[in-house]
């Protein structure tokens, strides 16, 4: 900060500013506890919607007029936010996108097309949201192509003596999670993209959960690829970002075909736009962007190293106190985790589990976390999931642990 002092970090204080924290459920203060799946927004972001459509809603690159101006001041102004973020050379290197699923989808059909042929091989992890999984799996049955999926351990980390093995010279792209959703697991990224650099191999991280809690630096993990998803990082739903490195984005064929992402069209033949425009069909989220950018500014005003600091701690925490709980299992030890605490109880199924924590006004998830493979490999159909953000307490899992007592009691 220019002054040099650094506010302590106030949970309660944060806590004000996010309006869905201070109601209740069932007649119970919330304890929200499933970030990894959406996050609650913080007033300014709300605000920052909100002033959009009362004051200058109207449509981007097309008008003369000043809302026109304004609005296209606005949605550019949120890409550079958004490029100062991650650290991306250049606003052109910022696609906005609905979230990871559409950039992973985008890259897998636009690079992916072109590069990936029969015989060929993309590789993902044994850790995969689905939606790392299936756009590679479309791409691959389509192709001929082979996806190999490099292994982990017990404890959910990567194996990486495994992941070298499978960068033969039939691989295309690589595409990993920087943090598992299902798991909590910190991949070891960097030395992952190096081993597939080594080879000439491009890698794409699936950022969705990593963003919200960890310092993201494109340039300096040397990712060719990065995707997040602004609804888990305090931002609006709808709206996301790709990131890739300029010369690959300009090589790539355009994804989809419309308005703004043309230079002129006649029927015998369309010249494309510059980036970031030639990935950008249509009228965009424009208001959903403009509020990504001011949430990703929030993080940036609080700290993202102290975000890390203050997580680091509740996880620490929360691991200890969930541990100590009797027939109770942590599924997902990994030495470096961000956030999540995901659990099996003797006996119960998760979704009883989570049904009586939901009428303690607990909000947890409980299912497969569009994670099955993960759930296969430890041969269960599901865990119970708590995945913590910046604004919970050491006090929301207090209230988590006793609620799991009351389960355990209930159907003991
Ligand atoms: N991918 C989201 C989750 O992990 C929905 O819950």
């Amino acid at each position: 900060m220019s002054t040099g002092v650094r506010k302590e970090f106030d949970v309660s204080a944060i806590r004000a500013e996010f309006p869905a924290l201070s109601r209740s459920v069932y007649g119970k203060p919330l304890v929200y506890l499933d970030n990894a799946a959406t996050s609650q927004k913080p007033r300014c972001v709300i605000d920052a919607i909100t002033r959009y459509y009362e004051e200058i809603n109207s449509n981007v690159h097309r008008g003369v007029h000043k809302l026109s101006q304004d609005a296209t001041h606005a949605y550019e102004g949120a890409r550079e936010t958004m490029q100062r973020f991650i650290n991306a050379r250049s606003p052109k290197e910022v696609i906005w996108v609905r979230g990871t699923t559409e950039a992973v989808n985008l890259v897998a059909q636009t690079y992916g097309r072109s590069h990936v042929g029969a015989g060929d091989a993309v590789v993902i992890t044994a850790m995969e949201h689905h939606s790392n999984i299936v756009p590679w799996q479309m791409l691959c049955e389509e192709k001929g192509a082979e996806l190999r999926v490099a292994p982990m351990n017990e404890a959910g980390e990567l194996d990486l003596e495994g992941y070298q093995a499978l960068l033969t010279d039939e691989v295309k792209i690589v595409a990993a999670p920087h943090v598992s959703n299902a798991l909590g697991t910190v991949n070891p990224v960097q030395r992952m993209i190096a081993l597939a650099h080594e080879r000439g191999i491009p890698v794409l991280l699936d950022g969705a959960q990593a963003a919200p809690h960890l310092e993201v630096d494109v340039q300096d993990l040397d990712c060719d690829f990065y995707t997040v998803s602004g609804h888990k990082m305090f931002g609006p739903t709808g709206i996301g970002v790709l990131y890739g490195k300029e010369a690959l984005l300009d090589g790539m064929p355009p994804w989809h075909g419309g308005g703004d992402m043309i230079r002129s069209v006649t029927f015998e033949k369309t010249e494309y736009n510059d980036l970031p425009h030639k990935f950008e069909a249509g009228t965009p989220n424009i208001a959903d962007a403009i509020g990504l950018a001011v949430a990703a500014d929030y993080m940036t005003k609080l700290g993202l190293d102290r975000i890390a600091k203050w997580e680091h701690e509740l996880l620490a925490y929360g691991t200890e106190l969930l541990s100590g709980l009797e027939g109770l299992k942590i599924i997902g030890t990994a030495a470096e985790k961000a956030s999540v605490i995901s659990f099996l109880i003797d006996g119960i199924h998760p979704h009883d589990a989570g049904t009586v924590l939901d009428r303690e006004g607990i909000a947890i998830r409980v299912g497969h976390h569009c994670a099955q493979p993960v759930m296969d490999f430890y041969g269960i159909p599901a865990t119970s999931r708590a995945s913590m953000a910046f604004y919970n307490t050491r006090e929301d899992l207090d209230a988590l642990a006793a609620g799991i007592v009351k389960v355990q009691e209930l159907f003991g």
